[in-house]
């Protein structure tokens, strides 16, 4: 049974019961595991971004990105350049931060020193859009107005949303300028290339605010899995028994994105295989759609040998019918028999590779999760594997796992998916270290 801490508030865990009382059971290291999932669950608490908007059309696009930051629990407070409020009002933002703007360097009320005070508020200070003049500025430290003086001033770290247009941006002075920037250790959000406002096609369009959010919630996220090449699995597969007919499996994907979405965060190039579901890709991560597992198996197949790390999430069909109806089958009153056939099992056939990827299974099981889930993990020879229950698990946007490893079990109570994939990363991120120094 967990050992608690006598001053540990702690719930009673279904997962709990799942545990045996006796045995090799690490209660030390499971409370370990609660104490890094608290760090982890800490670093979700409310960051203080200083969004900076200066004068680009683009500048639309920040009502969005501070919704999207506020929705995700981050403080914004938003400071803006006197050109930028030609494109935006004040009011807006006013409005969606929940705090007025800055705009004024004199600002009575901050007591003529908002500069100093606003900047050591923040964690970091994000500048979306910058404009070309802008990104002159920050690069020579000029501080000339309240925004310019606030970069000047931060003791934290900043980024920037370039937003222009194509001659400005391929210009050598913009591109020296950046790369002033990148030398002072400024990261450097973008931009995409697309179509601009001033009618041309090119580079120097501001990433959508999706994008930029996506940036800055990976940029607090620890780089555990820098230059990790990781490919996944997650979502149903669907067999088709005929036209309209098949067999799947419930499975939402959410899982799955949460941890490909953590991942490419911590810093990994991210490819997922993923079952049909009704999910967008994360940012920055390479989506293969497929529909059955034969088509998951080749696609898995054919990038295994590049990948570090594999990790099936995907709830694969065991079996699939033999033999499916191009045509659909019309319904009479006579029994129905549909000959099935069992599917790879792809995570298992990768884990025998010659040169294996570092491989993480996962099951979902309706009883017994705690036999059920050592056996799969000894069958499957799987140096991590992650169990949950089905119950509690599909379609939910929480759920509770309990890991499997070579020092014994590690339990995660409930949280969100994404909370549960930054832990899971962090666990399998210092396995696979530990097993590259081995
Ligand atoms: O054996 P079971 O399906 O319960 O194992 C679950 C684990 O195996 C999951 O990680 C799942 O993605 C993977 N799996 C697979 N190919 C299959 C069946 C399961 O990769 N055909």
């Amino acid at each position: 049974m967990l050992r608690r801490q006598k001053n540990c508030r702690h719930e009673t865990h279904p997962l709990e019961n799942e545990v045996p009382r006796e045995g090799h059971y690490l209660a030390a290291l499971a409370q370990c595991f609660l104490v890094n999932m608290r760090a982890i669950m800490k670093q979700e608490n409310p960051k203080r971004i200083l969004l900076g908007i200066t004068g680009g059309i683009a500048a639309y696009k920040a009502a969005e990105l501070v919704r999207l930051l506020a929705k995700q629990g981050y403080a914004v407070q938003v400071a803006m350049t006197q050109a930028a409020t030609q494109f935006i009002t004040p009011t807006t933002l006013q409005a969606l931060s929940g705090h007025p703007v800055l705009t004024d360097q004199w600002d009575a009320a901050a007591n003529g020193m908002a500069h100093i005070e606003s900047g050591r508020a923040a964690d970091a200070i994000v500048i979306a859009p910058a404009t070309a003049d802008f990104l002159a500025k920050l690069a020579h430290g000029l501080a000339d107005d309240l925004l310019s003086t606030l970069c000047l001033a931060r003791d934290c770290p900043l980024l920037v949303a370039p937003a222009m247009n194509t001659q400005m941006w391929a210009n050598p002075a913009t591109q020296r300028n950046l790369a002033q920037l990148a030398a002072d250790g400024v990261s450097i959000l973008g931009p995409a290339s697309g179509e601009l406002a001033c009618g041309e096609t090119g580079m120097g369009r501001m990433l959508e605010a999706t994008e930029l959010a996506a940036g800055i919630v990976a940029h607090f996220q620890p780089k555990l899995l820098a230059g990790v090449n990781l490919l996944m699995t997650a979502g149903p597969t669907y067999e088709a028994i005929d036209a309209v007919r098949g067999i799947t499996n419930r499975s939402s994907g959410k899982m799955g994105y949460a941890i490909a979405q953590a991942a490419r965060e911590m810093g990994a190039t991210v490819t997922l295989v993923s079952g049909p579901v009704a999910l967008t890709a994360p940012v920055g991560v390479e989506r293969i759609p497929v529909e059955t597992a034969l088509e998951m198996a080749d696609a898995v197949n054919r990038r295994a040998a590049r990948a570090d790390i594999f990790i099936g999430v995907a709830a694969v069909a065991d079996y699939r019918p033999a033999t499916p109806n191009e045509q659909k089958i019309k319904k009479s009153d006579a029994p129905l028999s549909v000959a099935l056939i069992p599917n790879p099992d792809i995570l298992a056939s990768i884990a025998s590779l010659p040169n294996a990827p570092f491989c993480v299974g996962f099951a979902a099981e309706s009883e017994k999760l705690h036999e059920y889930a050592q056996a799969k993990r000894r069958a499957k020879r799987l140096p991590l594997l992650a169990a949950n229950l089905a119950q509690t698990a599909i379609g939910a946007d929480d759920n509770e796992l309990i890991l499997f490893d070579d020092d014994g079990e590690h339990l995660l109570p409930r949280a969100d998916k994404l909370t549960l994939a930054r832990v899971l990363l962090a666990h399998l991120a210092r396995l696979y270290r530990k097993g590259r120094l081995a």
